[in-house]
C-alpha cells in the first residue's frame, strides 16, 4: 500500500518544477493526479512559463511510476477553467482529496504601472484562492489542501526589488496566503478538512534559475549568471546549501497529502534550511 493509495490529487502548475515532483510522487504511492498548468506565456514574465510539451514530459513520469493522469492547460486565474477540470477529474477518478495549490509566477516587465503586482497577485494570490474555490465542494472529510507561499513572502529585502512591481506583488501574495490559510483552515476543520501551506526557500526550478533573481541575489552585477548567483544564494539559509530541490518539497506534501497528518492543519510551514532564523519574519 502506498501512503496516498486510493486518494487523488489535484496540483496547479503540475507541467514542470515542484508541481512535476508533486505529481511524480503522490502516484508513486497510489494517488491518481488531476494536472493543469497554463502553458503559455504571461506578458510581464521575463522567463517562459510551461509548455505543453512539458505538462506531456509529467503525464509520461507520472506513467511511469504506474499512476494515472488526467492533464488539462487552464489557467488558474480563470476560476470557470479550474472547475471545468475538476468536473472533468470527477468523472475520471470518481472522487478529491488532496489539493496542491502551487502554481506561481515571479513577473519582472511591467507594461503599465503596476502590472506585474497584478499578474503576480492574479496568479499567486487569486489563483490559489480560485483553486480552493474550485475543489471545496468537493471535498469530504480526510482531505487536505496544501498551499505554495514562498519563505521570500514572508521577510523584508527579498523578492521586492525583482521588476518595478512584479517582485513586490510576489511577495505581497505570499505574505497574504499565510493569513489566509490560517482561515480557511479554521472555516473547513469542523468539516475534518485539512489545509497547510508550505513556505520553500530557493527551489531548483525555473523560477529561481533566471536573471532576475539572480540580479536580486547580486545587484553588483547587470546580467549575473547562475555561477554568479550561486556564490550568494547559500547567505539566504542558516545551512549552508543554495537552494532546496523539489523532491524536498514533495516529502512534504505527500506527508501533508496522507493521513499520517491527520490532526496537523492550519500551519504556515517554513521549509528553508533555517532562512527564517537568519532573518526575523515580517
Ligand atoms: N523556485 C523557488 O525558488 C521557489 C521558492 C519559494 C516558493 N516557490 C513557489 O513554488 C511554486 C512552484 O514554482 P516552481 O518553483 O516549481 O517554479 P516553475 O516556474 O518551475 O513552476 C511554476 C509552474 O506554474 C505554472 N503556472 C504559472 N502561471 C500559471 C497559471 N496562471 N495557471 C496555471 N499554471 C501556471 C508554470 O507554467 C509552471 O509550470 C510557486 O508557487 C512558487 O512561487 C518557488
Amino acid at each position: 500500500m502506498g501512503r496516498v493509495e486510493g486518494k487523488v490529487a489535484f496540483i496547479t502548475g503540475a507541467a514542470r518544477g515542484q508541481g512535476r515532483s508533486h505529481a511524480i510522487r503522490l502516484a508513486s504511492e497510489g494517488a491518481s493526479i488531476i494536472a493543469v498548468d497554463i502553458c503559455e506565456p504571461i506578458a510581464t514574465m521575463n522567463y517562459p512559463l510551461a509548455s505543453e510539451e512539458d505538462l506531456q514530459q509529467t503525464v509520461k513520469e507520472v506513467e511511469a511510476v504506474g499512476g494515472s493522469i488526467l492533464a488539462s492547460k487552464a489557467d488558474v486565474r480563470h476560476r470557470e477553467e479550474l472547475v471545468d477540470v475538476v468536473a472533468r477529474g470527477l468523472e475520471a477518478f470518481g472522487r478529491l482529496d488532496v489539493v496542491c495549490a502551487n502554481a506561481g509566477i515571479c513577473p519582472s516587465l511591467d507594461s503599465t504601472p503596476l502590472s506585474g503586482f497584478i499578474d503576480a497577485t492574479d496568479v499567486d494570490l487569486i489563483g490559489a484562492m480560485n483553486t480552493v474555490a474550485a475543489t471545496v465542494p468537493h471535498l469530504q472529510s480526510g482531505a487536505s489542501i496544501i498551499i505554495t507561499g514562498s519563505t521570500a513572502g514572508l521577510m523584508n529585502g527579498t523578492t521586492e526589488n525583482i521588476g518595478a512591481s512584479g517582485g513586490h506583488g510576489y511577495m505581497f501574495a505570499k505574505r497574504t496566503v499565510f493569513q489566509y490559510l490560517e482561515s480557511i483552515a479554521l472555516l473547513l476543520a469542523p468539516h475534518m478538512i485539512r489545509a497547510n501551506a508550505i513556505h520553500p526557500t530557493n527551489c531548483d526550478t525555473d523560477l529561481l534559475h533566471n536573471e532576475d533573481v539572480y540580479r536580486a541575489f547580486r545587484p553588483d552585477l547587470e546580467h549575473p549568471t547562475r555561477e554568479d548567483a550561486m556564490v550568494a544564494l547559500p547567505y539566504m539559509q542558516a545551512m549552508p546549501i543554495p537552494y532546496i530541490d523539489p523532491g524536498d518539497v514533495s516529502a512534504l506534501v505527500l506527508f501533508l497529502a496522507s493521513d499520517e497528518s491527520r490532526y496537523l492543519t492550519g500551519m504556515n510551514i517554513r521549509l528553508d534550511a533555517g532562512a527564517m532564523l537568519k532573518k526575523p519574519p515580517m
